[in-house]
């Protein structure tokens, strides 16, 4: 048997894992998710994820019918089934089926799928050169209008930004807010070191509260790099030391390049080494 997907309650063969159309997540884009990591057999921060999702499902006034102890049994038979050790976990909460009305009040029961794929998400020369990124034409959704801390079923905002940087020929697009100040790309948070100090865009910008990003806050605190969470513009970037990415899929990734412009000596600089590699003995030994 191929691979298998947990739906709700079930574990079924990836090729019979359908949503129907008439699921308010394929309608309307209404729904939440979460991406998660296993290492060496452990779900890293699997507290930190189910949390973030059961608080983006309750901003949404969506009823998850699970409790995270139900969602986190869920995760590990989906893994065991697939016999995977070092993998990523896609959890999705679905509206559900209803009609064809915006409003959600005909659909009387989240749908639940649980996704687990091996994973690689940037070529591996990248992690020792760094990636090339731009900062994108289209701005970050602005938080009264759809707070991007709900990690929501809704990415077309991430996805325009993302079109960008592909047809810019590069890996990532960095979206300024609303004000102009940088708030996050499309997948993943950013942080650029300047004069030793590590600074990443702060929450009131507007971004989804990573958890990698927190991961990478706390190795910093511990290992005695300066670090604040500040607003940032273009030129911040621009005249950074050191720049990276942070995500569950990307991990660490450094950043080379922005709009063409090198970083820091176009190397990888040497916090984001010390941080990669923290990150790296966190992860497998935690
Ligand atoms: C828009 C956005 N920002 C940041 C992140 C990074 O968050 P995390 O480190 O929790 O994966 C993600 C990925 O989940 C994302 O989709």
């Amino acid at each position: 048997m191929g691979n298998v997907v947990w739906m709700d309650g079930s574990l079924v063969p990836q090729e019979q894992a359908k949503v129907s159309v008439f699921d308010h997540a394929v309608l309307y884009g209404d729904g939440v998710f979460e991406g998660l990591r296993q290492y060496s057999g452990k779900v890293f921060r699997q507290r930190e994820h189910l949390q973030r999702l059961f608080d983006s499902a309750k901003a949404i006034k969506l009823q998850i019918p699970y409790t995270p102890e139900q969602l986190a049994q869920a995760i590990e038979q989906t893994l065991a089934a697939n016999k995977l050790q070092n993998s990523y976990i896609r959890l999705v909460v679905t509206r559900g089926v209803g009609t064809l009305e915006v409003g959600p009040t005909t659909c009387t029961r989240a749908g639940v799928f649980i996704i687990t794929d091996k994973i690689q998400m940037y070529a591996p020369e990248m992690y020792a050169t760094g990636m090339a990124i731009i900062t994108a034409s289209v701005v970050r959704t602005a938080p009264a209008a759809l707070s991007p801390k709900i990690k929501s079923l809704n990415y077309l905002n991430n996805i325009l930004a993302k079109l960008e940087a592909i047809d810019a020929g590069v890996g990532e697009a960095v979206m300024l807010n609303h004000l102009g100040y940088v708030c996050e790309c499309t997948g993943d948070n950013i942080f650029i070191v300047r004069h030793g100090e590590l600074l990443t865009p702060p929450e009131e910008s507007g971004l989804l509260l990573g958890i990698t990003r927190q991961v990478v806050l706390e190795l910093a605190a511990k290992l005695a790099i300066p670090n604040r969470q500040a607003n940032l513009m273009r030129t911040d970037l621009y005249t950074a030391d050191e720049c990276f990415l942070t995500g569950t899929g990307a991990e660490i990734i450094p950043v080379n390049a922005i709009d063409r412009r090198t970083i820091g000596d176009g190397t990888v600089g040497p916090i984001t080494k010390q941080l990669m590699d923290a990150f790296h003995q966190c992860v497998n030994g935690r």
